[in-house]
């Protein structure tokens, strides 16, 4: 299935930093006992560039490569069969290598003036970020009118209170949110508790 097509179904990316590759079987179970085949792993660790590859055997799993900055980490997320990559802002460089590599990529806006650049270099699908922070569900309910033609995906300081505010939105067809997979919950392996709150919040996007 095409990835932008799971993820409007899904509404919802779960976000997380994985440093190794028993964390990366763990999660993909997790992700698989949960029905929800896909994850956003942020580049905001050294040890994250090593496990990537460990998503290959878990071609269930639709990886987004997240925290991209430069045509290294693109690469990178090429090289481990990502199926989509995020970039926290616009860049149009980043946007071109993407494009040249048939890589999808969605990258980060807050301001109009930066919607208007990701749109013309083609970008139909932004992510929102840091949504709470930028003025969350009042300010992409203002965008709406103004940029009819985009579709937003926001993220940070996003969980299970209040995702449906956003998901009911008519211009957010997802959220990501690292509030299923936190960092405590990986590092203690607590994996049960981590797929329940896939589970909640699967039920909890399905009310919409
Ligand atoms: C991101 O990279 O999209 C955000 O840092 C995620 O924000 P969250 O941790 O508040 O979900």
């Amino acid at each position: 299935m095409d990835v932008l097509k799971l993820i409007e179904e899904l509404k919802v990316i779960p976000l997380a930093t994985l440093t190794s590759e028993e964390e990366v079987l763990e999660i993909c179970n997790c992700l698989s006992l949960a029905s929800i085949p896909v994850i956003e792993v942020t580049l905001r660790d050294e040890r994250v560039k090593n496990i990537l590859k460990y998503f290959k055997n878990y071609s269930n799993i639709a990886l987004g490569v997240g925290t991209v900055r430069t045509v290294n980490d693109i690469d990178l997320a090429l090289e481990s069969g990502a199926s989509f990559i995020i970039t926290p802002g616009f860049s149009s460089s980043l946007s071109s290598y993407a494009k040249n590599k048939g890589m999808l990529l969605i990258p980060g806006i807050q301001t109009p003036s930066e919607i208007i650049q990701a749109s013309e270099a083609g970008h139909k699908i932004l992510k929102f970020f840091p949504a709470e922070l930028s003025g969350g569900v009042e300010r992409l309910n203002a965008y709406k009118s103004v940029f009819p033609d985009i579709a937003f995906i926001p993220t940070g300081g996003i969980n299970e209170d209040n995702i449906n505010r956003y998901l009911n939105l008519k211009n957010v067809i997802a959220s990501g949110a690292s509030a299923m997979i936190p960092e405590n919950l990986v590092c203690n392996k607590s994996w049960d508790e981590i797929t329940s709150k896939l589970i909640n919040i699967r039920t909890v996007v399905n009310k919409v």
